[in-house]
């Protein structure tokens, strides 16, 4: 009997086995094996990779940020940002930023955003453990010791509130080709892992939502000592189409404009140790923007991108508000989760999805 309704309940579901192919291949797809592997071995770093999570490198300017794309025991996919920025003086009194942002992917009209400036002695007290603690924020490893493998980052503030922990799981993609490059005068250290394991739940306006590990990853990014002027960033995960295949992550600087000369690198991660630098050759913003009331700043929503191996992307915010700024409008950055199809290296039909985060010129 029971054998019977199973397959009255198959034969039901035979016209829907697209829909039934995307569960057992999730739109966000962790990985697991470590953020370093053999292959980087051999690579000739400027900097020790997890000594920048362990202690604060002596430099100014360090920024600590993660993007993870979860998806919800509600069944609704979601994009938590989280950022703290240690070593600034843009409000007196102050020498740190801490800001989040909460975005319902599949009902994007919901969404909360904080950022607040503190003043915090440094992201490294006691015993050089990263650690940043503040009454309504954190960002810390997860555990003390020098356990650089699981982080966790939470906020109480109301209306956005998250507690997510990721283990550094994913092999690292390294800025650059190897965590270094320049930008006009300034000289940017970064590396990323894209797509470790995540654990935890958050709250967009009121009710609990636990995420699903299994369809759920956050790209952890650790930058130092440098950036550009201004620029617009992209965060991309192409989708491999194979589900023993991990999907290949971009990180996509350009800064600068057409008085100055624009800037642009894309720095990818293929076949899992690979680190591809590949020059930005047109980044063509279309006439859809947002207009943010609280800065008056006019951001660009779709692109055209293109670089240096024949690749052409077409890319677009999912919604037009999705700006980060301190009351009185101070500090504006756009951190939005986009949409992205188009031609891998002039061959391969792709699509995936990411994050722009664009930093304006203010002031
Ligand atoms: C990540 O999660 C998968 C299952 O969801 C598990 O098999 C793997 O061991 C986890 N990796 C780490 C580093 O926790
Ligand atoms: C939060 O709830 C209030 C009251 O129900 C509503 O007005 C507001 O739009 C909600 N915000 C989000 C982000 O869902
Ligand atoms: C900020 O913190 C430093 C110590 O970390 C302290 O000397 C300074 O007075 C603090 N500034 C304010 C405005 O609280
Ligand atoms: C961290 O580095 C600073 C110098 O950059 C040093 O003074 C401090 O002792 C270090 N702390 C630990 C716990 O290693
Ligand atoms: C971070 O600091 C807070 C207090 O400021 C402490 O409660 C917590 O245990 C620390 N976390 C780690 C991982 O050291
Ligand atoms: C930098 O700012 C200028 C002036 O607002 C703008 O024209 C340019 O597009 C920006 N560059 C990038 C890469 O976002
Ligand atoms: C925006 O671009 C579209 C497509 O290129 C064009 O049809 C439309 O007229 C443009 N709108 C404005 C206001 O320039």
């Amino acid at each position: 009997m029971q054998r019977h309704i199973f397959s009255a309940i198959l034969f039901h579901l035979l016209p829907i086995t697209i829909e039934a192919t995307r569960f057992h291949n999730p739109r966000f797809r962790p990985e697991s094996g470590g953020i370093l592997s053999s292959g980087l071995a051999t690579l000739p770093l400027q900097f020790d990779l997890l000594g920048s999570q362990r202690n604060a490198s002596g430099f100014p300017g360090n920024s600590f940020w993660s993007s993870s794309f979860l998806h919800g025991c509600d069944n609704h996919d979601y994009l938590v940002v989280s950022h703290v920025l240690t070593g600034i003086d843009i409000v007196p009194g102050t020498n740190s930023m801490y800001r989040a942002s909460v975005l319902d992917i599949t009902d994007p009209s919901r969404y909360a955003m904080f950022e607040f400036f503190s003043n915090i002695s440094s992201a490294f007290p006691y015993n050089g453990d990263f650690n940043v603690t503040l009454h309504d924020y954190g960002f810390s490893t997860a555990n003390p010791g020098g356990d650089v493998s699981k982080l966790r980052t939470w906020s109480q503030v109301p209306g956005a509130q998250f507690d997510l922990q990721f283990d550094l799981s994913a092999r690292v993609l390294l800025d650059g080709g190897l965590g270094v490059f320049k930008t006009g005068d300034s000289t940017v250290h970064e590396w990323s892992m894209p797509a470790g394991n995540t654990t935890g739940w958050l709250s967009l306006n009121g009710s609990k939502v636990i995420i699903d590990t299994e369809q759920s990853l956050t790209w952890y990014d650790r930058q130092w000592a440098g950036a550009p002027r201004n620029w617009t960033w992209f965060e991309l995960h192409i989708d491999s189409r194979n589900p023993e295949v991990a999907d290949i992550p971009l990180s996509i600087w350009v800064w600068g404009d057409h008085e100055s000369g624009i800037g642009g690198v894309a720095s990818v991660r293929e076949g899992g140790v690979v680190q591809s630098v590949v020059p930005v050759t047109l980044l063509e913003p279309s006439n859809r923007t947002y207009t943010s009331q609280e800065t008056g700043i006019v951001y660009s929503l779709d692109w055209v991108l293109e670089l240096a191996d024949g690749t052409a992307f077409w890319i677009s915010s999912v919604r037009a508000d999705q700006e980060l700024y301190a009351p009185g409008g101070i500090f504006p950055t756009y951190e939005g989760y986009i949409t992205v199809r188009g031609t891998y290296k002039g061959i391969w039909e792709v699509e995936g999805y990411g994050l722009v985060e664009i930093s304006p010129l203010t002031g």
